[in-house]
């Protein structure tokens, strides 16, 4: 007997949003659909997706911008909304927004009735490149990020890159160090492109997502290759919790990444090239500056990170581009 997992397509279309009845309408039968979005993202796209969405019957939930949102609170809040005003285990949940917001209505997709019909619209860069893709949700509390959550894979994921002309400037550069790992993990091209260009055009984007959707289609429930995608994120997710979350998920993993690279140079795992060459391209993207922080600042925030496991800690080496190591144990 084989149990799949459900595939979901990941559609990728300049102005997708104005044809989202029909895309909603190939994987959803019922009129109701209750969207959980951001105040920044209300003011902006509320009358596009009021007039879009004509055809359905929308209730929005609106939650504050920011990683605070992410939290047992927001959840319950959330989740009692959606009960009180008639939400039934077929009406479908829409995410539209960054990745706080795929995150959280992720999260209250996968518990509420045990499980509701689910669509990520991503409007983030990152949440473009990486948190609307491969299932995860989660919200963080106060031990550390991301520590309760559950995998649900959406229907699917409508991409639409004009979304990206709103996104304030620091928010793209938030979402590059995620492109940039991409890049890392499995892309020279990308790679070599990043160098030189400030921005993607939808081929760079595409070819981000892809290295993601291809890690999480061979190891969906991370127990080997999906391990990748946390690179730079053990240190990053440590230097969030240091500063109580107040700096940007892809600002954190770039001065992550940047600490295993160093770590990786200094148990000779990494060369000393590929830390100049990344440490140049963060730069470049404004995303790291001087001075860099001391992995010693952060040591004792990763005990409670998800990526300790009972055998000790698994830690992301990079060796080249396109080649990485998961090394189990690592003592710092
Ligand atoms: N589930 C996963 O696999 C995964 C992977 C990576 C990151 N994450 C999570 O993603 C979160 C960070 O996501 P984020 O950086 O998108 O943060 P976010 O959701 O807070 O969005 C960033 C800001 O940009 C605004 N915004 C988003 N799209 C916009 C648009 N098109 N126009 C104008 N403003 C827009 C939002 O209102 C918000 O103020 C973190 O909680 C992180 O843990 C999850």
């Amino acid at each position: 007997m084989i149990l799949n997992l459900n595939a979901y397509e990941i559609k990728i279309e300049n102005n997708l949003i104005d044809n989202l009845a029909e895309e909603i309408k190939k994987v959803y039968s019922n009129d109701r659909i209750f969207i959980v979005t951001d105040k920044n993202l209300i003011r902006l796209y509320e009358s596009k997706l009021r007039t879009t969405l004509k055809d359905f019957k929308i209730d929005f939930v609106i939650v504050e911008p920011g990683e605070h949102s992410k939290s047992l609170h927001t959840y319950e809040v959330v989740s009692r909304y959606l009960i009180q005003n008639g939400m039934r285990r077929n009406h479908l949940l829409v995410a539209f927004g960054g990745g706080v917001i795929g995150d959280l209505a992720g999260f209250v997709a996968g518990t509420l009735y045990r499980g509701v019909p689910f669509i990520q619209i991503p409007t983030s860069l990152l949440a473009m490149v990486d948190s609307s893709i491969g299932g995860k949700t989660g919200i963080d509390v106060k031990e550390g990020k991301n520590l309760l959550g559950v995998f649900k894979n959406p229907k699917a994921v409508y991409i639409d890159p004009m979304l990206l002309n709103t996104l304030p400037e620091v928010e793209y550069r938030n979402g590059m160090a995620e492109v940039i790992k991409a890049a890392i993990i499995n892309d020279k091209a990308l790679f070599e492109y990043l160098k030189k260009h400030d921005r993607l055009t939808i081929k760079e984007l595409i070819a981000a997502i892809e290295v993601k959707r291809k890690i999480v289609l061979e190891d969906p429930f991370e127990e080997n290759i999906r391990m990748y995608l946390n690179f730079g994120h053990t240190f990053g997710h440590a230097i969030e919790k240091h500063f109580d979350y107040s700096i940007k998920h892809g600002f954190a993993i770039s001065y992550g990444m940047i600490l295993s690279l160093e770590e990786g140079v200094r148990l000779g795992y990494t060369p000393k090239w590929l830390y100049e060459e990344v440490k140049a391209m963060l730069f470049k993207h404004q995303l790291i500056k001087e001075p860099l922080y001391k992995k010693d600042e952060f040591i004792h925030l990763i005990s409670t990170d998800k990526k300790q496991l009972a055998d000790g800690l698994r830690f992301v080496f990079a060796k080249d581009i396109g080649q990485l190591e998961i090394v189990k144990g690592v003592k710092f």
